[in-house]
């Protein structure tokens, strides 16, 4: 497969979810035959929520979600019924709405202590995926990205973790100093599909400079982020797109 990187604007980010879950489990259902697993890492925040909403509304049913392995970009070190966990709000939004097998759902523990949590989830992914480049080979990767260019727990400064080795690490978010586990870059960029949902004004300006390649982007981390074996996605809704259509 060779890599490119699409740009998608639709009108409203309700549409956006809605034909990105179309998409998705059309992807996911192609592979429903294979040997191996469908394997998908979410990021969390608050754009997957119309995204989540949308799978567990119309494909709980029609995905056989036994054949897909659930795993996180990256979490925040808090519990999972803090109001502040990924895995507790997607388990809210979609997991308990799913007939998703337990021991398909692999969620990074953000009650433990991150730097051995880190060394643990780089185990999982190691032993829950397929390799290419001799590296965990997930079939798609769901970033959002913040205001400030950052994306999965990668923030802008801690350009380290774009380049470790490692599969997984920690981090620390510059504003709050909330400890996270996070992917890193190698992973991310090792991914068949990279799908960046990126809505609302304030993501605007970000989105153009990754777009028009501009000479200060190197400073935003997610414009480290590009699949170096398949696809790039950014899916924006029309604020988020406003400067590049
Ligand atoms: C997280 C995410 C993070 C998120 C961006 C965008 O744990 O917060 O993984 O990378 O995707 O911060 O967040 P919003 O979707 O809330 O704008």
């Amino acid at each position: 497969m060779r890599r490119q990187t699409i740009y998608r604007v639709y009108p409203s980010k309700i549409l956006l979810a809605e034909s990105f879950a179309r998409e998705l489990a059309t992807d996911i259902r192609k592979t429903e035959r294979r040997k191996n697993p469908y394997t998908i890492a979410l990021s969390g925040g608050t754009t997957p929520v119309h995204l989540f909403t949308q799978l567990a509304d119309k494909y709980s049913k029609i995905i056989d979600w036994r054949k897909v392995k659930i795993f996180w970009v990256d979490e925040r070190c808090v519990a999972p019924e803090d109001s502040e966990s990924n895995y507790g709000m997607t388990r809210k939004v979609l997991l308990d709405r799913i007939d998703i097998p337990s021991v398909n759902v692999f969620r990074m523990k953000g009650e433990a202590d991150p730097v051995s949590e880190a060394e643990r989830y780089a185990e999982v992914i190691a032993e829950h995926t397929r390799k290419r480049n001799k590296l965990p080979y997930l079939d798609t990767v769901l970033l959002g990205m913040g205001e400030d260019g950052h994306t999965a727990s990668i923030f802008p400064g801690n350009d380290g973790l774009l380049r470790s080795k490692k599969i997984c690490d920690t981090a620390l978010h510059p504003l709050t100093g909330q400890r996270r586990i996070t992917l890193t870059g190698k992973i991310i960029n090792n991914a068949k599909s990279i799908v960046f949902i990126v809505t609302g004004n304030s993501k605007a300006g970000i989105v153009e400079m990754i777009y028009n390649r501009g000479k200060t982007i190197k400073k935003y981390p997610a414009a480290h982020i590009r699949s170096q074996t398949g696809i790039t996605k950014w899916l924006l809704d029309d604020e988020a797109g406003k400067f590049i259509i």
